[in-house]
């Protein structure tokens, strides 16, 4: 695109027409597909990609034509800046051309767990603690563009729960924006209940009908779209009564299906403390009982509780009309930061050849990350290779990855294998230790750091359950009793838990006094 005529004059001049400046262009790598429909697949092929491997990406067609051909291209970036896949926009203005068209589904472009504009965007979000999520390509651009960099795009398909998670990395705050039309509005709720069941604080703010955050932002420039934004956040509540309440118009049963969706919203919050207060928010703005919204709320989440029993385990709940209660033990996922996932591949790689109390290093690894979810693509690849071969009993051995077939997988070993030692600061926290002496513990025992993070994520579970009892236990109608039964019996569980982590991790867990 800036080397080449029609680049030039077609391409690159689209985008200054549009707005851009050629920082921002080089920022998020735009560029152009030539129009002949040869010429990509062409200079590709003779820098040497494999055709079929063009093809294999829905970068050549199956007849070796360029896909892209006469479009200007959005490279979708990793979180880490690897190009992923591309959409590409028609300068076309005629309708029958769909505007935007979009790689294929591949092995590294997994569409439902990559936002656009992450790369670019992840410092801000980490530095304002929020995240702006929008529609479009050109919107996440332009906003960036007038220094509002926080910003991310679910481009082309409806927002998911690996979206929400990935974002969920950097900050819990997330905020929508999306047109105020009917199908902005449907996509704003979507996304808003997603993003509460991954106990996200979400908020979402609905721009003009006429206008995307680009117009707009090109409309009140910087400061004028920040404050719009900040006096328009509403959250599920705010949003849905707004929503419908004016449609009801007082007609009592209309309120009454109100109420009965906004709980259903409320319930999937995972928190029971957020939950609450947004019942009572609820109870005030609508003039209803909260107590009456507790028991409906309580309802749901029983029965969410029971559609997970078995069948047969079903059949038995009804047979003795018992409310049910989870049978198994609860399962849970711990996740580990970045720097701590590093660690975790350092030591396996470093290992192979040791033995902790009898056992291979690397088996004892393992078998302690079973619960242990990788979050970073890279690490979770090797990690899954070691678990792989771990459960035909091998243990793979340094040289294997150092000789990778995989570009990515070598060199991120050769890098940590020669780079030196640093330590995720969360492991310190969880030993309170000196500095000087955590490079010598934490190498030492980062297996019973694992063990030790469960720990406290599990003393933290339980506290909040018996917080929950004490609180329902003023109560008396029927539905707090029983949901006092199922927090006492998941209490129970995890004290189970707790006990035998601290077994393993040699730690005195003390009773929490309220
Ligand atoms: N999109 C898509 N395929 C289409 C239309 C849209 O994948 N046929 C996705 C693109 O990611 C696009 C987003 O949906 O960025 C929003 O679409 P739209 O609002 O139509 O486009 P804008 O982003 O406003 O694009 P532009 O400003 O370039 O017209
Ligand atoms: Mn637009």
């Amino acid at each position: 695109m800036h080397n080449d005529e029609e680049g030039k004059s077609i391409g690159l001049s689209y985008f200054t027409e549009r707005g851009l400046r050629s920082d921002t262009i080089e920022k998020f790598k735009l560029g152009f597909c030539p129009g002949d429909g040869e010429t990509f697949t062409r200079i590709a092929s003779n820098t040497g990609y494999k055709v079929e491997l063009l093809q294999q990406l829905g970068l050549t067609s199956q007849y070796g034509k360029d896909f892209f051909r006469g479009r200007v291209m959005f490279p979708i970036h990793s979180i880490t800046g690897k190009v992923l896949g591309f959409g590409g926009r028609t300068l076309s203005a005629d309708k029958k051309i769909p505007k935007y068209i979009n790689s294929p589904e591949t092995d590294i472009y997994l569409k439902s767990k990559i936002v656009f504009g992450i790369f670019q965007a992840r410092k801000a979000i980490t530095q304002l603690e929020e995240c702006y999520l929008v529609e479009g390509y050109m919107d996440v651009i332009s906003l960036s563009q007038s220094g509002i960099e926080n910003v991310v795009a679910s481009s082309g398909t409806s927002l998911t729960q690996d979206q929400v998670r990935l974002i969920k990395r950097y900050t819990p705050n997330l905020t929508i924006l999306y047109d105020g039309d009917s199908a902005g509005v449907k996509a704003a709720l979507r996304g808003l209940e997603i993003a509460l069941e991954e106990g996200m604080n979400v908020k979402v703010v609905l721009l003009p009908a006429d206008d995307d955050p680009d117009t707009y932002v090109q409309k009140l420039g910087a400061d004028g779209f920040r404050k719009y934004i900040e006096d328009n956040k509403k959250d599920l509540i705010h949003l849905k009564t707004d929503l419908y309440l004016e449609d009801a118009k007082g007609d009592p049963v209309k309120v009454a299906g109100i109420i009965k969706d906004i709980v259903q919203s409320i319930a999937k919050i995972p928190d029971g403390i957020t939950r609450s207060l947004y019942l009572k928010q609820t109870a005030r703005n609508l003039n209803v009982e909260e107590q009456l919204l507790i028991s409906e709320t309580n309802k749901i989440l029983r029965k969410g509780a029971f559609d997970k029993l078995s069948t047969n385990d079903k059949a038995s709940v009804e047979h003795t009309e018992i409310m049910p209660v989870a049978k198994e033990q609860p399962s849970f996922t711990f996740h580990l930061d970045e720097a701590q996932e590093r660690d975790i591949i350092r030591l396996l790689l470093e290992n192979s050849n040791f033995e902790i109390d009898g056992e291979n290093a690397i088996a004892r690894i393992l078998r302690n990350l079973t619960d242990v979810e990788f979050e970073n693509g890279i690490y979770r690849k090797v990690v899954d290779e070691y678990r792989t071969y771990y459960e035909h009993n091998e243990f793979l051995p340094q040289v294997f990855f150092i000789n990778h077939d995989d570009e990515e997988i070598k060199s991120l070993c050769i890098d940590l294998l020669q780079s030196p030692y640093e330590i995720s600061d969360n492991w310190i926290k969880m030993h309170d230790v000196p500095i000087t002496e955590k490079q010598f513990l934490v190498r030492k025992d980062i297996v019973k750091s694992i063990s030790l993070l469960k720990l406290k994520k599990i003393i933290k579970m339980k506290h909040d359950v018996d917080a929950r009892i004490q609180e329902l236990g003023k109560l008396t109608d029927e539905a707090s009793i029983d949901e006092v039964r199922m927090c006492m019996k998941e209490s129970m569980q995890l004290q189970t838990i707790i006990n035998k982590l601290a077994k393993d991790t040699g730690t005195t867990v003390l009773p929490v006094v309220s």
